[in-house]
């Protein structure tokens, strides 16, 4: 069993403790914050699934007055871990760095921090071999994630060298303030960083961007305007035959119901997923149409859940348990019941 620690209990450090906790060959030692959020808090109130540290700086204080358990502090949880899974703030994860390297211990940082934070900048799919027994890990940010799950699809099938997306990107989380009360979209000036960290994974493939913030909470979406490799043309049937054996990527379509992001939530909602997180992208069958020589499609992203797979695929590459992008993805997918609608 490879014991996994956990260093932030947010919004992604949640999801990342279930998701290692369903993995059958990983331990989740235990969670590490600074603070009793509400997160925290819910942790206490549910029975504490998981052990807490407390990380320097916290007031233990805080976390007595309110009853809540911790085992010890965060060198105490990184002594006991094979890897860490940093979760905390972008910027902080850089910080913790210097206590994983003091331990020598192995660690995977998410999309807020710098990439220079890793020796690989990491997704399962796309570059996993990469990342074998590879020290410090950065996963891609959660738009990435399901956006190069798509690419590498089509690219993995029959080979890309161009694609221009456009990313209408959700403003804040559920429950978060910090972005204030909006009614407006607001441009970012081009290439998006996504297009950008997709040729840092995948450098065969040119890619551009536009990224356009909306005021909504459950989602990004995405379109993609992809080019076959060698002016081989992706026909709309061969697009969707691949999407569809893909375990990462749901097609579905909109007269079924699925007639926008919100459709998704409600649907993993209705499907008793956990704070109806989705790991998997949606991908809009209907959306799926050629433009000359290009294919284009667009895909809905789970932003809270979707990059947990990958982060357990990131486990899998550094402690080495499979030598292979085929057979840890497969893996991870199997521990998450991920491609199990297709039955
Ligand atoms: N929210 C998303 O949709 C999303 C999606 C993909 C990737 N990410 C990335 O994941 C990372 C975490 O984002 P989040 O949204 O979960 O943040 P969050 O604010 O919800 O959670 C961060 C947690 O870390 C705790 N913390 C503060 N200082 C700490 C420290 N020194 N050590 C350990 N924990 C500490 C905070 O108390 C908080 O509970 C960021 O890099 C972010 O860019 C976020």
């Amino acid at each position: 069993m490879v014991k996994v620690g956990v260093a932030g209990y947010g919004v992604i450090g949640q999801r990342l403790a279930d998701g290692v906790a369903l993995q059958k060959d990983m331990e989740l030692v235990g969670v590490a914050d600074l603070a009793p959020t509400l997160s925290v808090r819910a942790l206490k109130e549910r029975g504490m699934d998981y052990d807490l540290y407390l990380v320097e700086g916290a007031d233990a204080s805080k976390f007595n007055a309110l009853g809540i358990p911790y085992k010890g502090s965060f060198n105490d949880l990184i002594g006991k871990v094979d890897v860490m899974l940093d979760s905390s703030p972008g910027g902080v994860g850089a910080k913790n760095k210097e206590l994983y390297e003091k331990a020598g211990v192995k660690a995977i940082f998410q999309g807020g921090e710098k990439n220079s934070v890793a020796d690989v900048f990491f997704h399962g799919y796309a570059n996993y071999e990469k990342g074998l027994g590879a020290k410090y890990l950065k996963l891609t940010s959660c738009n990435t994630t399901g956006l190069i799950r798509s690419v590498d699809c089509l690219d993995r099938n029959y080979g890309v060298d161009r694609v221009a997306i456009t990313i209408i990107r959700r403003v804040a989380d559920p429950g978060d303030y910090h972005r204030g009360l909006t009614n407006a979209l607001q441009m970012d000036k081009a290439p998006s960083h996504q297009a950008v960290d997709l040729m840092t994974i995948m450098p065969h493939v040119e890619a551009t961007g536009i990224l356009v913030h909306t005021p909504v909470t459950h989602g990004h979406i995405i379109t993609v305007v992809a080019h076959g490799k060698d002016g081989k043309k992706i026909t709309r049937d061969m697009a969707l035959d691949a999407f569809k054996t893909h375990d990462r990527i749901r097609v579905v379509r909109i007269e079924d119901g699925f007639l926008g992001n919100s459709s998704f939530f409600r649907y993993a909602r209705d499907l008793g997923n956990p704070r109806g997180d989705m790991y998997e992208i949606g991908l809009w069958e209907d959306s799926i149409v050629e433009s000359g020589d290009n294919i284009m499609y667009a895909i809905n992203i789970p932003q809270e859940s979707v990059t947990i797979p990958e982060t357990m695929d990131g486990v899998r590459a550094a402690i080495k348990m499979q030598n292979d992008s085929a057979s840890a993805t497969a893996e991870t997918n199997k521990n998450l019941g991920l491609g199990r609608w297709k039955n």
